[in-house]
């Protein structure tokens, strides 16, 4: 099974930059084109918050036009820069969001690998958070198939990851999902957006990860520091590949188009030169 996770698209209304500079329009459409062209397609595409920028019902309106290409389905979970009604007004007639209740969390249930998607925000802040009533509901579903492999999507990174500006608004009461999380062998990854940059961590008795925005990224700066800034480099999205006896591999596709492909034509002087076992002989690293 393979999961392409987009996050962090940050749609403003047609013809709006964010923050003055981003054309998050043309950007989410360049991801979903690189969907399109992978040689080996997704079942299933995450987009793991910021889908839009402020939360407008129009942001949405184009989000879901952008999206309309992908054939396989797309599950969405909000983030500090959406709001809850306005997301359910306009993708709540795809059928997996809880049309009512506090929160839009969810299981995914028809593939193999069983997906909950977490909605980790509140209202009107930056920071997310796991309460007692979220930490109930998640409890409640993972003792529903305590063994079955599950991955769990959320907007918000409950661990650290050491972008120290970030971090102070990850997601709050984290101690106690991780308390939760590690009772339970069957968790294959926390997949997490909101720090726009590819990130990995062993943590909670499973492995949390944070894929790149498809938009702009955070300037990676591990000192201490309060200045939140973004820069141009090159957007991407994370693969995420399960199979039932390995588990998770993650791979980070950069989005656009470079040289290549090149085949290996190698010297005589490599030392494996003469080495029958690798062929074809132009292939060998
Ligand atoms: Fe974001
Ligand atoms: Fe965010």
């Amino acid at each position: 099974m393979l999961i392409a996770q987009i996050t962090d698209m940050h749609i403003r209304p047609a013809g709006k930059m964010a923050y003055k500079v981003v054309d998050t329009e043309a950007l989410l459409r360049a991801a979903v084109s690189s969907i399109l062209a992978l040689p080996k397609k997704p079942d299933i595409v995450l987009g793991t918050g910021d889908l839009t920028d402020c939360g407008l019902i129009e942001e949405y309106e184009l989000l879901r036009d952008i999206l309309q290409p992908l054939p396989m389905p797309v599950y969405l979970v909000p983030g500090n820069h959406d709001r809850r009604d306005t997301l359910r007004q306009v993708f709540g007639g795809e059928g997996y969001l809880p049309p009512d209740g506090d929160y839009l969390h969810y299981t995914i249930e028809d593939q193999r690998l069983r997906l909950i998607g977490l909605d980790s925000i509140v209202p009107g802040k930056g920071h997310g958070e796991m309460d007692a009533p979220r930490l109930a509901w998640l409890k409640a579903r993972l003792d529903e198939q305590p063994e079955r492999p599950t991955l769990i999507f959320m907007h918000h990174p409950p661990f650290p990851t050491g972008l120290q500006h970030m971090d102070s608004i990850n997601c709050r009461n984290s101690d106690a999902l991780a308390a939760l999380l590690s009772q339970y062998k069957s968790i294959e990854r926390v997949v997490c957006g909101h720090h726009h940059r590819s990130i990995n961590i062993r943590w909670a008795g499973t492995v949390g990860s944070v894929a790149p925005s498809v938009a702009h990224q955070i300037v990676l700066d591990l000192n201490p520091h309060d200045d939140a800034t973004f820069t141009m480099e090159p957007p991407g999205y994370h693969l995420h590949l399960w199979q039932p006896d390995i588990g998770i591999i993650n791979h980070t596709v950069v989005i656009g188009q470079y040289p290549g492909p090149y085949p290996f034509l190698l010297d005589p002087d490599y030392p494996a030169f003469a080495d029958k076992d690798a062929a074809p002989a132009t292939h060998k690293h």
